[in-house]
């Protein structure tokens, strides 16, 4: 499978070197194009990919060809794919564009274009990913084969109702942001009860990997976990009361909605 990447940047990097590390697609057999030549150098220099001097070229020479510029950048993509010459039989198209709707995308493209509309995240670049699809009107059912090879070899992939999309954006595609957020504010708080910065990061980062795994592997709900970790009178509580005094639990789901929100707006005309 040749595989094509239109936008270089942190999501499109981070799928086809995540794709590349995983061994589910030869660095040989991909290639990409960026407006903004310098966005290529990286997975030129280090990882093999090949640079294509348009997105027509590219159009006609790959199977598969991710979009993953900024959503109000992708009309220009998906027109000149339109007028490449590639054929619905050549060419599947799968979009990582916060909140552009399939309707729209196959539209644009033309009629009978095999679209899959994704949503993934950048922790693909690590095999660490998590990332929802929809197929298009014309995908097939071996299209959602591929899309389920390439995701599924840099993460979590489900497959999902269109209806859900922003949903998925707002939670995981935007969530290692939120993570990051996290990690950050723990280490400060460790830094601020005399802990050394680097030692604080390290413990910060293996407490969210650690309780991360523990949900994963023992297939717990998560106030089960924490239930089982809160001694009566201890100083667990006291860090859970503190956290419910700021509405942590309200933060994290406005920030779902909020993203959520957003991606609905961009997939406006
Ligand atoms: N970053 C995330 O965590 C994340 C997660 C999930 C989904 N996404 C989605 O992934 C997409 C890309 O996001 P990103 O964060 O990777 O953005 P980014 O870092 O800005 O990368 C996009 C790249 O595409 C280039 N570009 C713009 N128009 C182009 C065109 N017509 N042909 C080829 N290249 C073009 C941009 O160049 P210029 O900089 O010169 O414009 C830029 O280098 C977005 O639609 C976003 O919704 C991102």
């Amino acid at each position: 499978m040749k595989l094509g990447l239109i936008g270089c940047g942190k999501m499109g990097k981070a799928l086809a070197a995540g794709a590349i590390n995983a061994g589910a697609v030869a660095a040989s057999e991909v290639f990409g194009y960026d407006v903004h030549p310098p966005a290529m150098e990286g997975l030129v220099a280090e990882h093999g990919v090949t640079a294509a001097g348009s997105i027509g070229e590219l159009a006609t020479t790959v199977d598969v060809l991710i979009l993953a510029t900024k959503p109000y950048h992708a009309s220009a993509a998906l027109q000149s794919i339109a007028a490449s010459g590639s054929t619905k039989e050549s060419l599947l198209v799968i979009s990582v564009a916060a909140g552009l709707k399939l309707e729209r995308l196959e539209g644009e493209v033309g009629e009978g274009a095999r679209m899959i509309r994704s949503m993934p995240n950048t922790p693909a670049l690590i095999g660490m990913g998590a990332a929802a699809f929809t197929l298009g009107s014309a995908a097939t059912e071996e299209d959602s084969a591929t899309a389920n090879r390439l995701l599924g070899a840099v993460g979590l992939v489900i497959e999902i109702n269109e209806s859900l999309m922003d949903a998925v954006t707002g939670l995981s595609g935007s969530g290692p942001a939120y993570v990051y957020m996290f990690i950050e504010a723990l280490t400060d708080g460790g830094v601020q009860n005399g802990l050394p910065c680097e030692q604080a990061r390290e413990l910060a980062v293996q407490t969210v990997i650690g309780a991360a795994a523990m949900v994963q592997a023992t297939g717990t709900h998560p106030a089960i976990l924490k239930e089982m970790v809160t001694s009566p009178g201890g100083t667990t509580i006291a860090g859970l009361e503190a956290l419910e005094s700021h509405a942590f639990r309200s933060a994290c789901i406005d920030a779902v909605n909020s993203a959520t929100r957003r991606a609905e707006e961009l997939g406006r005309p």
